[in-house]
């Protein structure tokens, strides 16, 4: 899939997204996981001599780790020596690389931990961050594979085409592919909309709220739905406030005010103290409840097109209304399309295969904004 690249001997600078789920503090070999192990192998194939970039969570979450447990993770999968390096820049970097055979892989530090990162700066300004500008000196070219996180205009993303020349990596290009077909496709059928960053939602909701049969809303943005509809969650509202969840408050309620009719909420969730009707709940919540489940599930039977993004609840540990709704979207005959990190890695834990769907994204924020016809920045990078 990189075809017409050389490849051979060249010092590349990979951009993926291991952006992992967790369990019990370790990370998931997810359907993306799968993916860019196959991006990397590729690239070792070819003879180049690779230092992967990603992320993991975001500071201050419980997911904000290091990669060192991913290393050991890709060498397991690949059969690859994967060297870890925590040094983004000066002499250990070019040491390393300069040491590198063709075809060797570093995997590098979780690229979060640097300040500059998770500014929202424009690519010319994130150019001049000294930690890019800095290693940009030691590199040949650089791929973004990292279709997952192309909607934030993040340093890692954005500020190295500014120097290296740069190319789109295989599972960017299918993803595009992929999610073009849907942009043109999908047309007056049903989004799921789940997960638990309600403000990623925001540009899909209002881009197709016109043409949409229904939004079926689940997880963190249907309990917001629920709050700004005057249900206090008690102490699961606390726990959506105290983590900013609730930044797209004003946006959903427009939303909800406007398209009554069209945009769903829960009727009732699974909490700590069983399944309770929504004006019941006081207590931490876990899921959408049975009744709910049920009647998005026969929505979505009676749809032309579903598309899923982010799992209807804590799937962890309470995975019944998501289990029950990505078995209503696989028997479903139409075009069947679902996005999200955690989404996609379901796929095969609830013993579906990638077949039972018309296409499966392993990006969650980027593949909302992407099918709804939003520019992402990491893309525009590149294409600049
Ligand atoms: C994702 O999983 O959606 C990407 O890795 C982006 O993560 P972010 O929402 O923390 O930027």
């Amino acid at each position: 899939m990189l075809d017409g690249v050389d490849l051979e001997g060249k010092k590349v600078l990979l951009r993926t997204d291991l952006n992992l789920p967790m369990r019990d503090g370790e990370p998931q070999k997810s359907l993306r996981f799968k993916r860019y192990v196959e991006t990397i192998e590729e690239l070792s194939e070819k003879g180049a001599r690779t230092m992967i970039l990603s992320h993991q969570g975001r500071p201050g979450r419980k997911d904000f780790v290091s990669l060192r447990a991913h290393r050991e993770l890709i060498e397991e999968e690949t059969g690859l020596e994967i060297n870890f390096l925590q040094a983004f820049m000066g002499e250990k970097l070019g040491e390393r690389l300069d040491a590198l055979d063709n075809g060797g892989v570093v995997l590098m530090e979780n690229v979060r931990l640097l300040s500059e990162e998770l500014k929202n700066f424009s690519p010319e300004k994130h150019g001049k961050d000294l930690y890019v500008r800095e290693m940009a000196k030691k590199f040949d070219l650089y791929i973004n594979d990292a279709f997952s996180v192309a909607h934030r205009s993040q340093a890692s993303v954005v500020g190295f085409p500014q120097h290296l020349e740069s190319f789109k990596g295989p599972v960017m290009k299918e993803e595009i592919e992929n999610c073009s077909k849907i942009r043109e496709e999908f047309d007056n059928g049903v989004l799921v909309l789940g997960g638990e960053k309600p403000s990623d939602l925001v540009g899909i909701i209002q881009a197709n709220i016109g043409s949409v049969e229904k939004i079926l809303l689940g997880g963190i943005p249907g309990e917001l739905g629920l709050i700004i509809k005057g249900y206090g969650l008690g102490k699961k509202e606390k726990w959506i406030r105290e983590r900013d969840l609730d930044s797209a408050e004003e946006e959903f309620r427009d939303l909800l005010e406007q398209w009554p009719g069209k945009i769903e909420t829960p009727v009732d969730l699974a909490t700590e103290e069983g399944n309770q009707k929504v004006n019941e709940v006081q207590g931490m919540t876990w899921d959408i409840g049975e009744e709910t489940a049920d009647k998005y599930a026969e929505i979505i039977s009676g749809s032309d097109a579903v598309l899923m993004k982010g799992p209807m609840g804590a799937f962890e540990k309470h995975a019944e209304g998501t289990e029950k709704i990505l078995d209503a979207i696989s028997k479903n005959n139409g075009l069947t399309v679902l996005g999200g990190g955690h989404t996609s890695s379901l796929v095969k834990e609830f013993g579906y295969s990638l077949d039972d769907f018309s296409h499966v994204s392993i990006a969650g924020g980027a593949f909302v904004k992407y099918v709804s016809g939003q520019n992402l920045p990491g893309l525009e990078a590149i294409d600049n």
